[in-house]
């Protein structure tokens, strides 16, 4: 007969805690991650339910991303300075980020993303060295030698990404679609995308950055 007295103890111990943490602070639903996979659900129809991407919509792999540059991403969207007209497959993303209900919902949403596991990188592991590899050298000081990102400079980690993704943004960088007049980080990134000297090093480098591991 102790046994069940003590589970009833125990059950009573727990039941206090609870009531007494709900009194103090916010239920979990109202968590940033909470709040954020809710605001997922927005997002999975193209990015994939674990935010694997999607090559068909040509929505990138967000799984991986820090926070930091999910959430910066966002506001950059929400306030036109990336995607718009000129921008064929960026411009789907102004609506989206406009429809988050204000800026905490792009941070919410970006911790969420950020505490998916990033998937096994799905690129060819074959496109990596060459003239990508030469080419890549330039932006190993941001990007790491592994593809892996710096989140102190806010250079996102490049490897395992859709190589066809990679691509199109060093386009739209050096194209000023991307970078513009307001997004400084963005600005230096079009400064490294000017460098390249043609489609072929573009898709060469993107290549040998999306199979880097
Ligand atoms: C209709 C499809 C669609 C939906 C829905 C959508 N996205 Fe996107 N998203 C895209 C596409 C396509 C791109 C790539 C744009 C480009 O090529 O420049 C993108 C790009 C992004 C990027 C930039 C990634 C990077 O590496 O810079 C982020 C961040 C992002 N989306 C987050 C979200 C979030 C969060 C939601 C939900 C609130 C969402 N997206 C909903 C299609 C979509
Ligand atoms: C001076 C530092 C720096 C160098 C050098 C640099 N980058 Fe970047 N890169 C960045 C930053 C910062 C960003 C994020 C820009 C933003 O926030 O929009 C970025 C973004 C990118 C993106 C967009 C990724 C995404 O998920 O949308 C690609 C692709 C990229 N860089 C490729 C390269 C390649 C290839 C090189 C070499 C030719 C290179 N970068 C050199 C700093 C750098």
């Amino acid at each position: 007969m102790r046994a069940p007295v003590i589970l009833i103890g125990a059950a009573m111990v727990v039941v206090a805690a609870a009531g007494c943490s709900t009194a103090t602070t916010a239920p979990e639903v109202s968590s940033p991650v909470a709040r954020g996979r809710a605001y997922y659900t927005t997002c999975q129809g193209c990015h994939g339910n674990a935010g694997e991407g999607f090559a068909g919509m040509k929505a990138p792999r967000l799984a991986g991303l820090p926070a930091d540059y999910v959430a910066e991403q966002l506001l950059l969207y929400r306030k036109d300075l990336r995607g718009g007209p000129a921008d064929f497959q960026g411009v789907q993303m102004n609506g989206r980020a406009k429809a988050l209900p204000d800026e905490q919902a792009a941070h919410d949403v970006a911790a969420y993303i950020a505490t998916l596991p990033a998937p096994p990188p799905v690129s060819d592991a074959a496109a990596k060295g060459g003239a990508g590899a030469a080419l890549y050298e330039s932006c190993a000081a941001c990007h790491g030698g592994r593809g892996e990102g710096n989140a102190e400079l806010g250079a996102p980690p490049l490897a395992g990404t859709d190589a066809d993704y990679l691509a199109r943004q060093l386009r739209n960088f050096k194209k000023g679609i991307r970078g513009r007049e307001g997004d400084e980080k963005g600005q230096q990134m079009a400064a490294a995308a000017a460098v390249l000297p043609d489609e072929a090093a573009i898709d060469a480098v993107a290549a040998h950055a999306s199979a880097l591991r």
